[in-house]
């Protein structure tokens, strides 16, 4: 096709002057950084060419053309014909955008027209487009936002962004599935639930998160009740570390008396949440992780065990209940969170508002995760494969989007929290109640 050469031709210049750029040593504009040179030399061009060609036909066969004709006509005086008018109007597609693994453009609504119609004709966008995959969002009344992806940012050897967290109780723990940085940010959610199979990632996305906590002023609590195998890598950085469940109980014990002296504190200061005391007062944030849920919950049916697992989930429950305004954050990692593991399972999932969920055996699970929240997120969380390690569909901004964890190796989590051992706030409470719990 003549355009293709065009466009090609008009690439082929842009990269030589590209190429060139070292030696004229002119500087790149600071939005072109961590641009794919390939996609914005190469498939964006080539991609605006299909979409500019593609669209009508599109529009007619997905319902997205409207006419404002009548459908019926009176012609030669008294025959009345009736079918579909020739020349349908269809949407006129906005300015393409080249992003960092896509593009994105706006488009008006016609009237009449609903975004719902946008989405169905996305799978088609993708096929006509020749992308990975199209999302439709309506941000404005009227408007749709098309984004198009070139490649799966997820997969193996994928560029993605580099960010660094920045806000406090905030920490970018991978990619997005547009490309963007994945951020769990505790101040807008503040307690986290994690699911998935052995082996789907759920441990790694805690050391990628604790990684990025480890130099804020933050306080990190474990609660690792397989021997503490997983949370004791951090040791040097955490504030206190339960490895068996008897610990567990003495530690979330000694929390909700922290809480509850903070909270005292607060109602002295005539202040809601701890976030409105002086900054000199404020008492240090707490993140408190829970890696493998059910070992807290589980009863070998003698008295004492039992006695165990009603304590931990009673003090569990009211830290997620109270903490948030108190600076407790929870995030909670687990196989299952269903009724079978104990009464308060139920209770606490409601509390733990920030989802994700990385590939399971059943969909039970999934629905567990995601389907009080978000039903259409479950066949999505479903289709991720065994091979797909560290996938997830995670809350991200008020909606879900699938997600990848950044890979975070055990060597790489010890010396970070080595590193960082330093800011490692002192809690003697905490500490206490571990060193003094009876073991399980
Ligand atoms: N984001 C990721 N990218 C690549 N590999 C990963 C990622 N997350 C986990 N893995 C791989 O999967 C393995 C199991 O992960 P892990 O976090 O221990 O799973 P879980 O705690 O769910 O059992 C890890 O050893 C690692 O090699
Ligand atoms: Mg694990």
């Amino acid at each position: 096709m003549p355009w293709e050469l065009i466009i090609w031709l008009i690439s082929a210049a842009l990269c030589v002057v590209l190429l060139m750029q070292p030696v004229w040593e002119y500087p790149l504009p600071r939005w072109l950084d961590g641009i794919a040179w390939g996609w914005a030399l190469g498939g964006f061009p080539l991609t605006v060419g299909r979409m500019v060609t593609t669209w009508r036909r599109l529009c007619i066969a997905t319902d997205l053309a409207v006419t404002n004709r009548p459908r019926h006509a009176v012609i030669a005086g008294d025959l009345m014909v009736s079918g579909s008018p020739l020349r349908p109007s269809v949407p006129r597609l906005g300015l393409p955008r080249l992003t960092r693994s896509g593009l994105r453009l706006r488009i008006r609504m016609l009237p009449g027209q609903t975004p719902a119609l946008y989405l169905a004709a996305a799978e088609a966008m993708t096929h006509d487009w020749r992308v990975y995959g199209v999302r439709v969002v309506s941000p404005r009344r009227g408007w749709v936002t098309i984004t198009a992806t070139a490649r799966d940012p997820l997969a193996d050897g994928a560029a993605g962004v580099v960010a660094r967290s920045v806000r406090l109780l905030s920490a970018v723990v991978g990619l997005t599935e547009d490309g963007g940085p994945w951020g769990i940010d505790f101040r807008a959610v503040p307690h986290w639930l994690v699911v998935g199979a052995t082996q789907s990632g759920k441990s790694t996305l805690l050391a990628s998160l604790v990684s990025e906590l480890a130099p804020q002023p933050v306080a990190l609590v474990g609660i690792d009740c397989k021997g503490g195998l997983e949370l004791s890598l951090f040791e040097a950085r955490l504030s206190a570390l339960a490895s068996n469940r008897g610990e567990a109980a003495a530690l979330l014990a000694a929390l909700v008396v922290e809480i509850e002296g903070r909270m005292a504190e607060c109602r002295a200061a005539g202040a809601r949440s701890v976030w409105e005391l002086a900054d000199g007062s404020r008492p240090v944030p707490l993140v408190v992780l829970v890696d493998e849920l059910a070992e807290l919950y589980l009863s070998d049916g003698s008295r004492e065990s039992k006695r165990l697992a009603v304590e931990c989930s009673t003090a569990l429950l009211r830290l997620a209940q109270l903490g948030a305004a108190l600076g407790l954050h929870l995030i909670v990692a687990g196989q299952r969170v269903g009724s079978d593991l104990g009464p308060g399972v139920t209770a606490l999932r409601a509390q733990l508002g920030g989802r994700v969920c990385h590939r399971v055996h059943d969909e039970q699970t999934a629905l567990m995760a995601l389907g009080d929240l978000w039903p259409d997120a479950v066949a999505v969380a479903q289709s991720i494969g065994e091979d797909e390690r560290g996938v997830a569909v995670a809350t991200v901004g008020g909606s879900w989007l699938r997600v990848r964890s950044t890979h975070t190796t055990t060597e790489q989590a010890r010396l970070t929290a080595m590193m960082h051992a330093k800011s490692t706030p002192a809690m003697p409470g905490l500490v206490h109640a571990v060193g003094g719990g009876d073991l399980s």
